[in-house]
């Protein structure tokens, strides 16, 4: 069988013969198959990618300021001068990556219109997260530019030389060329080009000393002439986990570069990484500011509604949807990722329903859904010790002990520590993982006074105790932990 291309641009396995979806249907004499149902159902959605994270959609209401701000700062590259540099920020989810993708996107669309050598490097610092993977990203990148570009002179060269082979005229005719004498010196030019491009090599992964790959970036980037943008999200991890060098190397650059010049955009949703930073850095990469304000519930309501056109079929939402969304995810700092997931999970509960109308239930459903994933999530991935003082309070819980008090956490968590052979941390510690929990929102830890008895702390449960339970036992070590009863019943006899 062969690949087709469908008319959307999709691969499709070849098929023989058509086969009508409907026909097959209609046809199915034996009762309904597995999927007949789901299929048959109105779908909800027209184009549930436009909903997902991935996407980056083309208009972005209520950030034409950000958005302008950007471009006025950059129209500069479009004029070959260096841009200020940028620094963005504001809350996770108010669309400082999609504006700045958009941007960019605009910047390179519009230097290729007037032949303006600008490009932008995009590059996600939570997944390249060190000075080293930076730089040889982006030395990799222009690597492959510079070779484009001198297999394209070559090309043009070569046809000079074709020509002139048939005619000599072609040399001494100012109008065609002024770079060349004779036939020779365009040989000699493309021996000399196609000796650079060998010699040009791509950075490995790792293993060469930081020096290098830096000279090996500095001399890409200065391969041509070109005012490249660097745009860096989610900067703070990369200053977190590697220090401030990546951005000093960068930003005192340009007195160096010959041909070209540089110009950093970052984009971060914690301002506090800036106190980490040497002066220079800080105030070269704060040039310029833009900040992304939170979305209030009604700039939410605009964007769903935006989104929504395209993505869920006419008429499939019921009217108070998209207001419950944003309302729901107004009270969460505004963040227009959490609106989003919430209309694209009630949209899904609805399919699974095999309803054909998305209502205020299923948005309710959806918002306990992502909040029980977020949980999940949470718990799952805590270290082991937080496990462990965590899973002492759920066991608490389940022996009926409301208001816990730290030093009951302690004593099941002590007995569970021996069962699993652990350390066995110093309750100062203990109540220390006991307000970190607090402050995920796994626990509720109050501190209430007694008197004359001093102060204690009241914890309880604020999360799903029978899913947090499940999630826990998941963990190989806690899994091996039998028969906990009598751990908490000698807690009533302490
Ligand atoms: N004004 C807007 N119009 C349409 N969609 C938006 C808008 N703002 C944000 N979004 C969408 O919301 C989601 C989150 O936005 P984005 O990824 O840009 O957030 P962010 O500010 O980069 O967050 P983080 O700090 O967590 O990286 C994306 O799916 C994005 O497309
Ligand atoms: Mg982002």
């Amino acid at each position: 069988m062969v690949d087709q291309h469908t008319t959307d641009g999709r691969r499709t396995a070849g098929r023989d013969f058509d086969v009508d979806l409907d026909d097959v249907l209609e046809d199915d004499s034996d009762g309904d198959g597995l999927f007949d149902d789901l299929l048959s159902g109105e779908p909800i959605f027209e184009n549930k990618e436009v909903l997902r994270p991935s996407y980056t959609p083309h208009e972005l209401p209520h950030r034409t300021d950000q958005i302008n701000d950007m471009a006025t700062i950059l129209v500069s590259a479009l004029r070959g001068d260096t841009p200020s540099n940028i620094l963005i920020y504001g809350k996770t989810g108010t669309g400082k990556t999609a504006s700045a993708k958009f941007v960019s996107q605009e910047l390179e669309k519009t230097s290729k219109k007037f032949d303006v050598p600008c490009e932008v490097e995009y590059i996600n610092c939570e997944v390249t997260d060190t000075q080293y993977r930076v730089l040889a990203q982006l030395a990799n990148t222009f690597i492959e530019q510079n070779k484009a570009f001198i297999d394209e002179r070559v090309e043009s060269l070569q046809d000079l030389a074709d020509r002139a082979r048939e005619d000599e005229w072609v040399l001494d005719n100012p109008d065609l060329d002024r770079d060349f004498e004779t036939l020779e010196d365009v040989e000699n030019e493309i021996e000399s080009l196609l000796e650079e491009k060998s010699e040009m090599e791509d950075v490995p992964m790792t293993g060469w000393p930081t020096d290098r790959v830096y000279s090996t970036f500095f001399d890409a980037v200065d391969y041509v002439e070109r005012v490249a943008v660097i745009m860096l999200d989610e900067i703070d991890k990369l200053v977190e986990k590697s220090g401030d060098d990546t951005l000093y190397n960068l930003s005192r650059m340009n007195s160096e570069l010959q041909n070209s010049r540089v110009s950093i955009i970052g984009i971060s949703n914690d301002l506090k990484f800036t106190d980490f930073l040497d002066p220079r850095v800080k105030s070269s990469l704060g040039e310029e500011e833009i900040v992304f304000p939170p979305y209030d519930a009604n700039q939410l309501r605009d964007i769903l509604q935006h989104r929504s056109d395209t993505s869920f079929k006419p008429d499939a939402l019921s009217d108070d949807v998209i207001p419950l969304c944003a309302a729901f995810a107004a009270q969460e700092h505004g963040d227009a990722r959490r609106a989003l997931d919430l209309l694209r999970t009630a949209g899904e509960l609805a399919e699974r329903d095999q309803a054909d109308l998305v209502t205020e239930e299923h948005v309710r459903r959806a918002q306990d859904k992502i909040e029980l994933d977020r949980v999940v999530e949470v718990v799952r991935t805590l270290p082991t010790q937080s496990k462990l003082v965590l899973y002492a309070i759920t066991l608490l819980e389940k022996n009926g002990v409301r208001n816990i008090n730290t030093g009951e956490v302690f004593n099941i968590y002590k007995r569970l520590c021996d069962e699993i052979d652990a350390d066995v941390l110093t309750q100062r510690r203990v109540t220390d993982l006991i307000s970190e929990l607090d402050m995920l929102g796994i626990v509720n830890a109050v501190v209430v006074s007694k008197g004359r008895y001093g102060r204690t702390k009241e914890i309880n449960l604020s999360v799903p105790i029978d899913e947090t339970e499940a999630v826990l036992e998941t963990d190989s070590r806690l899994g091996d932990i039998e028969n906990v009863a009598p751990f908490v019943q000698a807690r009533f006899e302490n």
